[in-house]
């Protein structure tokens, strides 16, 4: 009696071992994520101050993002080198862990003169794709509080043609530039930064 009791314990334990190892071999989601939290924050939520939050992205979008990185299709200064340590199985699982954490837009300052023209610019020719003043994307980027630095260069970079846009969003963006020019968008990245907690 007492010798069984012994036998399966030791089972339960060489059980517990294996599943402890198993895991070790394929990491959880939040595992992987955990290794983004230097630069991105606790649980993809930004700590500024120019790295943007992925915490709440959509996970179709998060996909697409990390795909163009591995394959610079999209330029960046740190995530080309980083998407390519990630097997396409790894970053399926890390969209699922981004996409479920709440997202917390950064609190930061901004000019607040120009906030009433970058929301009236938001709401005629982003609202539709960037939703609830930016603070949801289906499909696209979370823009309501996202470090100004980097809403700055992304902006940029679209407009050098340095990063490619989606063709609706290169009509939109060019009847802002076209209607209120640089003041139009220096005036969508304050309305932006405003959305802070
Ligand atoms: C050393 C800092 C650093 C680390 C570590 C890091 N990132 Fe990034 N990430 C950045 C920066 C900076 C950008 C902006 C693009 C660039 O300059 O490369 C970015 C951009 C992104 C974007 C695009 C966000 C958007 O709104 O389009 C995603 C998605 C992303 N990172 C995911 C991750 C994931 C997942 C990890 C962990 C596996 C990770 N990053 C680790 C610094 C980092
Ligand atoms: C037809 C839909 C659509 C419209 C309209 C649109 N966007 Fe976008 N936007 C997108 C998509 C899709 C992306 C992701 C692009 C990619 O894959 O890199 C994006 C990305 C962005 C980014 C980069 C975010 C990041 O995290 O890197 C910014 C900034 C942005 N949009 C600003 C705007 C502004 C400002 C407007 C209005 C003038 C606008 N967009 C209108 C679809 C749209």
């Amino acid at each position: 009696m007492k010798y069984k009791k012994v036998m399966q314990g030791a089972l339960v334990l060489t059980g517990f071992a294996f599943g402890a190892s198993a895991l070790a071999a394929t990491p959880s989601a939040s595992m992987l994520g955990n290794s983004c939290a230097g630069c991105h924050g606790p649980n993809g939520n930004t700590q500024g101050p120019a790295t943007p939050g992925i915490a709440g992205i959509s996970a179709e979008y998060f996909v697409d993002v990390m795909l163009d990185y591995k394959a610079d299709e999209r330029p960046g200064t740190i995530m080309n080198r980083i998407a390519k340590g990630y097997s396409d199985e790894e970053i399926e699982l890390m969209a699922g862990y981004f996409s479920e954490q709440k997202y917390i837009p950064l609190t930061q300052e901004f000019d607040a003169s120009v906030v009433r023209l970058g929301d009236m610019l938001h709401d005629r020719s982003c609202e539709k794709c960037h939703e609830d003043g930016g603070k949801f994307a289906e499909d696209s980027a979370i823009l309501a509080g996202q470090p100004k630095p980097y809403l700055k260069w992304s902006l940029a970079d679209f407009r050098e043609g340095v990063r490619e846009m989606p063709k609706k969003m290169k009509r939109r963006m060019d009847e802002v530039h076209k209607a209120k020019g640089d003041d139009g968008l220096n005036a969508l990245v304050e309305y932006y930064a405003s959305q802070g907690k």
